[in-house]
């Protein structure tokens, strides 16, 4: 294993969930991310020596941080004890509904993986950033941080073993992000599911997972338009979004081919069938936040096909 002096890595941010792929399906977005930069340090062990862009509310202690439990694994599966520092940028906003801890998760993993020369394969960096996600929040969802490494839609149907599994997604599908300006903290997101669903929805659900892994991989629009449908959170976790079905209204009327929430909100995503229309479905979705719920929201379009991390300097 060779030394460089240091790895600078970007993770983008991406959409959970999908609806019905309520944990186990998400969607890379292009634009924003979060970086983080690995160094060499003669400090031992790992430190976080700075964090950017969030406002000082994430903690700096590597032990109680995404990006520091995801590194802290990297250096852990790779046996290095050396001293190693970060510094991480937020590109992302927090409690977005865009990934944020997932994209400082895998920025992480894949710097000091390229610090270390590490070479790990990309299960072994996505179970890295899952460690990560799960130091920071308690436990992992893969729905984030998968797409966030691997780019484009990606399905995780089982993590323990992790199984991971890149789905074909049609070149004209695109995917709108809808961010207002406030905040949704996922773990009280999660505390309202509880741990039952009726047997009606369950089949449902996963009835809608498997229609859409065959919408997108038929290019079938009228199957993606009608799979897309979550039954699980998205009843349940609506109503701590101001405006929520009136801009999944305006949405739908604006031609998109479906909207739910992204990740555990507050932003609402929506799939369409070209730019042109992502683009006019994204602004009647900004202005339905703002005549229902007076609020001001980021919009942002994306191709279904974005990528995924990658290294900017090493
Ligand atoms: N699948 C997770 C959830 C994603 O919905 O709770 C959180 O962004």
């Amino acid at each position: 294993m060779s030394r460089s002096e240091q790895c600078r890595a970007f993770a983008p941010g991406s959409i959970g969930n999908l609806a019905c792929g309520f944990d186990v399906l998400g969607l890379a977005l292009e634009g924003p991310g979060d970086e983080v930069v690995a160094r060499w340090t003669t400090k031992a062990g790992l430190t976080i020596r700075a964090i950017h862009g969030d406002g000082g509310r994430i903690p700096l202690e590597a032990e109680r941080n995404s990006a520091g439990g995801a590194a802290r694994a990297v250096l852990d599966e790779l046996g290095v004890r050396g001293g190693v520092e970060l510094i991480v940028h937020k590109g992302l906003p927090l409690a977005a509904g865009m990934g944020g801890s997932a994209a400082s998760a895998v920025a992480a993993a894949v710097a000091v993986d390229g610090l270390l020369r590490g070479g790990l394969s990309p299960e072994s960096l996505l179970r890295c950033a899952l460690a990560g996600e799960a130091v920071a929040a308690g436990e992992a969802h893969p729905d984030n941080a998968a797409p966030s490494l691997l780019g484009g839609m990606v399905l995780v149907p089982t993590w323990e073993p992790l199984r991971v599994i890149e789905l074909e997604v049609p070149r004209e599908l695109m995917a709108v992000h809808v961010h207002p300006h406030c905040e949704v903290e996922t773990s009280a997101a999660r505390r309202v599911l509880g741990d039952r669903i009726s047997l009606h929805d369950a089949v449902t659900q996963w009835g809608n997972t498997a229609a859409l892994v065959a919408g997108l991989f038929r290019e079938d629009w009228e199957i993606i338009a009608r799979s897309v449908e979550d039954r699980v959170a998205e009843p349940l976790r609506a109503g701590a979004v101001p405006g929520f079905y009136e801009v999944k209204r305006a949405a739908l009327d604006a031609g998109a081919l479906a909207s739910s929430l992204s990740g555990s909100g507050p932003s609402l995503f929506a799939l369409c069938r070209g730019r042109a229309r992502a683009e006019a479905v994204g602004r009647a979705m900004v202005e339905a936040f703002r005549s229902a719920a007076g609020l001001e929201a980021d919009l942002l379009v994306s191709p279904g096909r974005a990528p995924g991390a990658r290294i900017l300097e090493s």
